[in-house]
């Protein structure tokens, strides 16, 4: 079966960990960057999986209208979620509830956080002052959790259910 990555990122986080779960994921994989294509066609892949990165608690807009706007076609699809953040536990829980449309999470087999890095050379003067200010860190750091990353593979790879079977 074939699968689809979409996704956006902001400082190139998201892109990395897309790379490293497509490498988990084996050789039926393809990427689509939603900030160089938008509207995907998703008629050839039986498996979508769907991350972006949150900041200032929301996932990127264009993750988000992504969602609505194919609805009806992810339904019949097997759904991965994941969001990549610097938040941990609840606070990350809820932002990864929050990112997705309500519907799509009854949809999705598989959702994860893969944590986040704040990378200090991507950032703007502002984002700099907002991190300095609001999480304290002064340098970059990384805290992606590649274990996470491993799991949430295995787990999709496991986990196929299409919704006409179901109803
Ligand atoms: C300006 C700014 C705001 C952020 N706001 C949040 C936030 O509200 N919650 C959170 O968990 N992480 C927050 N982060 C951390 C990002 O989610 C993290 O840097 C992530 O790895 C970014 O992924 P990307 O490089 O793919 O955009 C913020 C980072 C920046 C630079």
């Amino acid at each position: 079966m074939k699968t689809l990555i979409v996704y956006m990122s902001t400082h190139g986080c998201t892109e990395n960990v897309v790379n490293e779960l497509k490498e988990n994921l084996g050789s039926n994989t393809s990427i689509v960057n939603l900030k160089k294509n938008s509207n995907p066609d998703l008629k050839e892949y039986g498996r979508i999986i769907i991350g972006g990165s949150i900041h200032a608690g929301q996932i990127q807009r264009k993750v988000r209208d992504f969602c609505e706007r194919n609805l009806d076609v992810l339904r019949f699809k097997e759904i991965g979620l994941f969001i990549c953040c610097m938040y941990e536990e609840q606070v990350a829980k809820d932002q990864l509830k929050n990112a997705f449309p309500e519907k799509l999470h009854q949809y999705s087999k598989t959702e994860a956080i893969f944590g986040g890095e704040f990378n200090f050379a991507r950032m703007n003067f502002l984002e700099k002052m907002i991190v300095k200010n609001v999480a304290h860190v002064k340098e970059s750091v990384s805290n992606v959790d590649h274990k996470a990353i491993e799991k949430f593979a295995r787990r999709m790879e496991k986990t196929y259910q299409p919704m006409f079977v179901l109803i």
